[in-house]
């Protein structure tokens, strides 16, 4: 049984490589990213493996179902980048890996945190140029700070226990919170009030047509002056536009985020000798108090083995028992 990788990098390869050694699939890597004109070149597969930024919309669910692709199996949690009624409608299963190290992106999220308000990344390039001054190097104390948790499932969950171990006051807010956070000491509060109270706020909610551009010039504006917002969930959760003009009012005053809205056309690649058309990123570059990573929250040893083992075991438990705890609900 074949299986086609899209998007797929060296690591990929390497991971996937040693697990199907229980499996014994044909695994076929593509680096190019999924879309329309791909997807034709797909001969027999049984299913397709993709990640964040492959667009698996109805055109495409449409010739994967003409070439008689029964899987459709994302290697990462969120699945906003698959029509899932239309591949109900064509009989494709989509299987994501609803949970791989929650503590990877929890703890690159507090590594953002740390770099921006520490600004190691800075120190680190001023002493190798042999300039140990301090000026503007400035930090503030995360001890005791108020942080807006926005979303807490398995990843908010492991960065509020993070934060808890600086003697954080958390303030959460999810749609279903959870009575055991509750019972720890967290606040569940309204958006507004979490907008207002947070020092620190950090998304950890999928992105869903509800709350797109949940950070927009209006939420924003009731935000404390100077306040961090972190983002390692989904760049279409920061209307990135108004972002800006805030960070040049001095409104936010630091800014992280592992996810862009308009990611796909740059992360995951090496673009160090292209000319960068998006001016809406490089103007966000060029604010000091601003760090983008390219989506890296996830990658840790511990994540990718997770990764490959849950996936090639949901495709196996669908191809043989038609089903997988793994499958995404409609
Ligand atoms: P999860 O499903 O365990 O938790 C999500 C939580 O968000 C749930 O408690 C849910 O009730 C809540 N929620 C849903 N809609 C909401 C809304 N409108 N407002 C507030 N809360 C809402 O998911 P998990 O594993 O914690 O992942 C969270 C997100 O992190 C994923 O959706 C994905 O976008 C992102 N992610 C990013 C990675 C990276 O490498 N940067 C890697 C893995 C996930």
């Amino acid at each position: 049984m074949k299986i086609a990788f899209f998007s797929s990098k060296p690591y990929d390869e390497l991971f996937f490589r040693k697990e199907n050694e229980k499996y014994n699939f044909e695994l076929n890597f593509f680096d190019t990213n999924l879309s329309y004109h791909v997807v034709n070149a797909l001969e027999d597969e049984i299913a397709i493996c993709v990640f964040v930024n492959d667009i698996v919309d109805r055109n495409v669910i449409k010739i994967l179902a003409k070439k008689g692709v029964k899987i459709i199996a994302l290697r990462c949690a969120g699945f906003n980048n698959v029509d899932l009624e239309a591949a109900k409608e064509y009989g494709i299963k989509v299987c994501r890996v609803p949970a791989y190290s929650p503590e990877a992106v929890a703890e690159h999220t507090l590594a953002m945190l740390l770099t921006l308000n520490r600004k190691t990344h800075k120190a680190y390039n001023r002493v190798r140029e042999q300039n140990f001054s301090l000026n503007g190097l400035l930090g503030f104390n995360i001890h005791k700070k108020t942080v807006g948790v926005i979303g807490t499932g398995k990843i908010g969950k492991a960065f509020i226990d993070l934060m808890k171990g600086f003697d954080c006051k958390i303030l959460a807010y999810d749609l279903y919170p959870d009575e055991d956070l509750e019972n720890s000491g967290v606040n569940y509060v309204g958006l507004d009030t979490l907008f207002k109270e947070s020092d620190i706020i950090s998304l950890h909610c999928p992105l869903t047509p509800e709350n797109k551009y949940l950070i927009n010039k209006t939420t924003i504006a009731i935000m404390k002056d100077g306040v961090t917002i972190i983002n390692t969930s989904r760049g279409g959760l920061i209307n990135t536009i108004d972002a800006i003009e805030a960070l040049k009012e001095h409104k936010i005053g630091y800014l992280g985020i592992d996810v862009y809205e308009q990611e796909e056309k740059l992360f995951f690649q090496d673009l160090s000798a292209e000319i960068i058309q998006d001016d809406t990123i490089q103007r966000l570059m060029s604010f000091p108090n601003v760090l983008v990573t390219a989506h890296q929250a996830f990658f840790t040893q511990e994540a990718l083995e997770q990764i490959s083992e849950i996936t090639l075991r949901s495709i196996s438990d669908i191809t043989t028992k038609g089903k997988t705890e793994e499958i995404v609900m409609l």
